[in-house]
């Protein structure tokens, strides 16, 4: 391949590394050698860099940062200096994405033109780093600090056009970008004026002000990643130093905290949230079905947060309920939830009327005759599935895709209440779900592959981060969370208060304890699952707390009482002596005499519980790699991301470790009926043996 084309005296240089031109080392070789060969090109007189296919480049590749900078070269930093310091001008035509490392790399250029719908920004601070390729220092020279640092902090992408006022583009067009470039790169160069972004002055009124008031609204999690502390830092180093100094305590950063265990947890869950995309078995090669029209069947929480999660997307969906009361409810709800969006600034009006009105209602089947996608998310009570998936196999189309929202119920036998099985899937949203970002897609035994490639899809279109689980009780994350909860009622019965045990549970870094997160779900939903977890299962021990406070009419939140009280207006949970001493007399009642209990102690036996379960879940097939298990809990549970997720962890400290461990639960001072609880996963006790990675254990093959 050429290292590039000459149009009119401009070179134009393509990164063409497909699918997304990830700036690893080839790719830059690649630019850095065309850069020099149109340097002394004397037909050459500017210099245009241009993506191929979907996009610019989506960034840097972070599989290669584990190696040795000295193998790099030419670093991403060095080439962009190149860039720079070209004394023909050098123009970036950006379509797709320019994102990370690829946005640092047109940052560099002497000028960027940008078709309107690009998808720009530096994401990085989600993976616990700063940008480390110029961005802290070139992008505040172009936009102010202010707006770079809003944008570096956000770590969000931004559509071009929204930024077209912001000194970041030179154009912004709906026309040919190439063109575009190629004209300006030409003018540039007869003009013979260059502009160096390094060499711009950096200034900003009440910058001390502003970089520590920027500081003050941080909240920063004990142990978590520090990166956005540092992404003010740099930029502020911006506004300080030259832009060698500032882009030397850049590097430093990068380099720290590219070193530091929090980005490897975060690189963990990245690039396990991607390869959890990938469908199973044959879904690979099939190609997804259009999803052009939806319904969902049953208005109440979920089914009202689902058809918003479609209409947020764009997709038209018809909701069914089961007269015209209930219907009535369901679309007050969506309208108030979109009119109070618009209120408060979270949506443009416009946006809220449209996303309200691409919901419609109905109470009669016949609605949703010709619809691509119907999710059922009626009770969950398995007649009334039964009724409902009876009545949809009648009057689907033949090619719809059936999927059920249940919680816990049996997917392949919600598929037998139709004559087409292989239709049926599970699609497992959580509360609220236009907010959740985890979505279980649940294969069903028969379910088609075309109809798993689908839903990938859609998830992927509403925004969603989709894992495939297998059918099995509670899937992979409510079936993890059995253990777990079970483990924190051992912690009341032997001495730990459920303030302590949320306490621990958050200082490690879960968004909540097993208490509030029980509270916010509901305590009688919580009984419910309970009693059939132990409808199954007889010999597994809860403690009766759990069953008390359910008693107590304690039903959490929505009632202002649960395992906590909740004052009216106030988010805190304010700890219940009611329940403190039901906890107590609990412990009296079984003759444990209660006992000191460390925050180590509850985060290690509530962890581990976690572990154990998920190894099970992965030897049985029900997810398909431990990544992603790390992904249900990172998304859905609020497990902490820097901490790459419960199975990241095992791995890290070491499977012997974890099993050494759990034998010393087994064998402390808990009670005996829970002994067998830490009997290990047989997977664990084979890998810890064989000293094989949870992480290369392959599913068996599915679809
Ligand atoms: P809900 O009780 O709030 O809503 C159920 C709705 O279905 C009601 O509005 C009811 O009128 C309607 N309905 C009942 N039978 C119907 C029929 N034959 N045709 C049309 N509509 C009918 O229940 P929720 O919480 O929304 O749960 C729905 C499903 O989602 C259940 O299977 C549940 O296990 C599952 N789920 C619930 C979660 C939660 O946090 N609430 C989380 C994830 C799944």
């Amino acid at each position: 391949m050429s290292l590039y084309q000459v149009t009119d005296g401009v070179a134009v240089i393509t990164l063409d590394r497909p699918p997304l031109n990830t700036l690893g080392l080839p790719l830059r070789r690649h630019l850095d050698n065309a850069l020099f060969a149109a340097q002394s090109d004397s037909q050459v007189n500017a210099i245009v860099l241009k993506g191929a296919g979907r996009g610019f480049s989506a960034g840097g590749d972070i599989t290669e940062f584990d190696q040795p900078d000295n193998d790099q070269e030419p670093s991403p930093r060095a080439l962009h200096d190149h860039i720079e310091a070209s004394h023909k001008p050098v123009v970036a035509a950006l379509h797709g994405m320019a994102l990370g490392g690829g946005l640092e790399l047109a940052l560099a250029c002497h000028a960027r033109v940008a078709h309107c719908a690009t998808q720009v920004g530096l994401p990085e601070v989600h993976l616990g780093l700063v940008p480390g390729a110029g961005g802290t220092q070139r992008l505040p020279r172009l936009t102010g600090p202010e707006k770079a640092l809003n944008m570096i902090l956000s770590g969000r992408t931004f559509r071009a056009d929204t930024l077209a006022g912001s000194g970041l583009f030179d154009a912004v067009t709906t026309d040919d970008v190439e063109a575009q470039a190629i004209t300006l790169a030409a003018t540039l160069a007869t003009a013979g004026t260059i502009s160096r972004t390094g060499k711009r002055p950096c200034n900003m009124d009440n910058a001390q002000a502003f970089f520590a008031y920027t500081r003050s609204t941080l909240r920063l999690q004990p142990g978590a990643s520090t990166a956005p502390l540092d992404c003010v830092d740099c930029v502020e180093a911006a506004t300080l130093k030259s832009f060698h100094r500032g882009q030397e305590q850049e590097s430093n950063t990068f380099r720290n905290l590219r070193n530091s265990p929090q980005f490897e947890g975060l690189r963990h869950v990245f690039l396990a949230e991607r390869k959890a995309l990938t469908p199973p078995g044959k879904a690979q090669q099939v190609k997804p079905l259009p999803l052009n029209t939806t319904a969902v069947i049953g208005g109440g929480t979920m089914g009202t947060g689902i058809a918003m999660a479609m209409a947020n997307a764009g997709i038209p969906v018809v909701l069914v309920e089961r007269d015209d009361t209930a219907l009535a409810r369901a679309l007050t709800t969506i309208r108030d939830h979109y009119e109070g969006s618009a209120k408060r600034g979270k949506l443009s009006a416009e946006k809220a009327a449209a996303n309200t009105a691409l919901i419609s209602g109905a109470t009669d089947y016949s609605a949703v005759s010709d619809c691509d996608l119907i999710i059922e998310a009626v009770f969950e009570d398995i007649a009334v599935k039964c009724q409902v998936f009876e009545r949809l196999d009648a009057i689907a189309k033949p090619e719809a895709i059936l999927a059920t929202n249940t919680s816990m119920l049996d997917v392949n036998r919600i598929a037998q209440f139709t004559r087409r099985p292989q239709s049926v899937v599970g699609l497992h949203f959580f509360s609220p779900a236009h907010i959740m970002k985890l979505l279980e897609i649940v294969q069903g035994d028969l379910t088609s592959a075309k109809v798993m490639a689908t839903v990938l899809t859609l998830g992927k279109k509403i925004g969603k981060t989709s894992v495939v689980s297998g059918v099995c009780e509670g899937f992979i994350g409510n079936r993890m969370l059995q253990p777990y909860l079970m483990q924190a009622g051992m912690l009341l019965d032997e001495g730990a208060l459920p303030q302590q045990i949320d306490s621990a549970m958050e200082k490690w870094g879960m968004a909540m304890g097993p208490f509030r997160m029980c509270d916010m779900a509901g305590n009688d939903l919580g009984g419910k699952i309970r009693e059939q977890h132990l409808s199954n299962h007889p010999q597994l021990v809860y403690s009766r707390c759990f069953i008390e406070v359910e008693a107590m009419g304690r039903f959490g939140q929505k009632v202002g009482r649960g395992w906590y009280d909740y004052i009216p207006g106030q988010r805190a949970p304010v700890p219940s002596e009611e329940v403190n001493s039901a906890v107590i007399a609990e412990s009296a009642r079984l003759g444990l005499q209660r006992r000191f209990i460390s925050d180590e102690e509850i985060v290690g036996r509530l962890s581990l519980a976690l572990v154990n379960e998920g190894a099970r879940i992965l030897e049985e097939g029900i997810a398909q790699r431990a990544s992603d298990i790390d992904v249900v809990y990172t998304a859905g549970y609020g497990f902490p991301t820097w901490r790459g997720g419960p199975m990241f962890q095992a791995q890290q400290r070491g499977l012997v470790d974890v099993l050494t461990t759990m034998s010393r639960f087994a064998n402390g001072p808990t009670y005996q009926k829970a002994d067998d609880f830490w009997s290990p996963a047989p997977l664990l006790s084979r890998l810890a043996a064989s000293g094989e990675s949870l992480f290369n254990v392959q599913a068996p093959e599915a679809v």
